[in-house]
């Protein structure tokens, strides 16, 4: 990161000889822009056709169970290369729970919302690790709430469904989410859902599945009651999928509505540096499979842009764009001021310095460096790139 100040790199040096054990954690949190470790998963599929003909896909790809992923001849979900190459929810979950200790404290966290949750791998992951929490997932991306229910639950215990609860609708208007419908049995041991009236609105169907499926299907965020979240999160630099600024504070605001009122947290990631403001491909290689994050030109007018996510499986088979988005690069001075006019009573900013993109050989292959850890700072000098939590602090109302 050639371009820092001397002050911020001495910062860096100290944070880079500290191991991840102070989180008691080794992994990193998730990015698009550089990629999780590597799970035992990615080396499945050993017999994969390498000699199939050159396939190329736009977008969608068929949903397949977690087992037949890697079948001959078969192209696995996108979101299953999306989930493998970008998440990595145990590093994610380490930081939330760091944060929530560091501002509000004097509890166990037990209650997270993840906003555009996509597949809601996090969601998942953090239900797989203590069997008392529960978690909300909010996105208007029907196919992958599906996704997750079909492929993601198998780690969550024997409950899961129950402590999970997909709501499918625009974060901006949360409270008219819909509940995705679950397996009925499930679902009806975990969930209270009232009617206008505050009675139980499981009470007011007719007792048959059908109908009470249709009842649960119906049911929106507002109908349900929920406790009070402790974290919410939006990861993979979704906040800047809300272009304008009314909405972020928007955004904010229901956020903020939704943790406890016991005290809660709110954390959100961006990405920026020289680097994230003009063309640029990275890629990164897996056993079975090839990532590249494609970006365009940016507009520093609107502070625009459009990212690609393709993935090349084996040598063969290609599947471009199987992600794109449309974002409003926000500034971490804008996301501040947003939040704090949203009622968010602190805000703490913690960076991560990434590896120099235009160093030789990372169009090729591009890894960050394990070892940076993220450090909150109030000062950072602009570099090539760097990654950021931006956390806001809800306090006791
Ligand atoms: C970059 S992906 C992030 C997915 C996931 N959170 C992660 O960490 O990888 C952005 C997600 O936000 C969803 N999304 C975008 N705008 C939204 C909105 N206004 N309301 C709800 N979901 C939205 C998209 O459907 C997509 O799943």
């Amino acid at each position: 990161m050639g371009k820092s100040g001397k002050k911020t790199k001495e910062s860096h040096r100290q944070g880079r000889g500290r191991r991840a054990s102070q989180f008691g954690d080794d992994d990193l949190p998730s990015s698009a822009y550089d990629a999780p470790p590597r799970r035992d998963e990615d080396s499945d599929g050993d017999d994969f056709n390498e000699g199939a003909a050159e396939d190329e896909h736009e977008g969608d790809t068929e949903a397949g169970d977690h087992q037949g992923q890697w079948q001959v001849g078969s192209m696995p979900s996108k979101f299953h290369l999306y989930q493998l190459s970008v998440q990595s929810p145990k590093g994610d979950i380490s930081y939330l729970q760091k944060f929530f200790l560091m501002y509000v404290g004097g509890r166990v966290p037990l209650h997270l919302q993840e906003d555009f949750c996509g597949t809601a791998l996090l969601s998942t992951e953090w239900l797989r690790t203590d069997a008392r929490r529960t978690a909300v997932g909010l996105d208007f991306d029907r196919d992958s709430l599906e996704w997750c229910l079909e492929n993601n639950m198998d780690k969550t215990g024997a409950d899961g469904y129950s402590r999970l609860l997909l709501f499918d609708g625009n974060v901006l208007q949360p409270n008219e989410s819909r509940l995705v419908k679950q397996k009925i049995s499930e679902l009806m041991q975990g969930l209270n859902v009232t009617n206008d009236n505050g009675s139980e609105e499981t009470n007011g169907c007719e007792q048959s599945d059908s109908a009470v499926a249709k009842c649960l299907a119906n049911s929106t965020m507002s109908d349900a009651i929920l406790p009070g979240r402790d974290i919410i999160c939006a990861f993979n630099y979704s906040c800047c999928c809300l272009h304008k600024r009314k909405d972020l504070v928007l955004y904010f605001r229901h956020a903020l509505n939704a943790l406890s009122k016991r005290g809660g947290i709110f954390v959100m990631d961006v990405y920026g540096g020289t680097s994230s403001e003009c063309k640029l491909r990275l890629q990164r290689r897996f056993p079975n499979f090839t990532y590249f994050w494609e970006q365009e030109d940016f507009d520093i007018i609107t502070r625009e842009t459009r990212i690609s996510l393709h993935f090349q499986v084996r040598k063969k088979q290609m599947l471009r764009h199987a992600f794109s988005y449309h974002w409003r690069l926000w500034s971490i001075p804008e996301i501040k001021d947003c939040l704090e006019e949203a009622g968010f009573k602190s805000i703490h900013v913690w960076m991560r310095e990434m590896p120099d993109t235009q160093s030789s050989g990372n169009a090729k292959e591009y890894t960050a460096d394990r070892d940076v850890k993220y450090e909150e700072l109030k000062q950072f000098n602009q570099g090539d790139a760097w990654k950021a939590y931006v956390v806001g602090v809800a306090n006791t109302r």
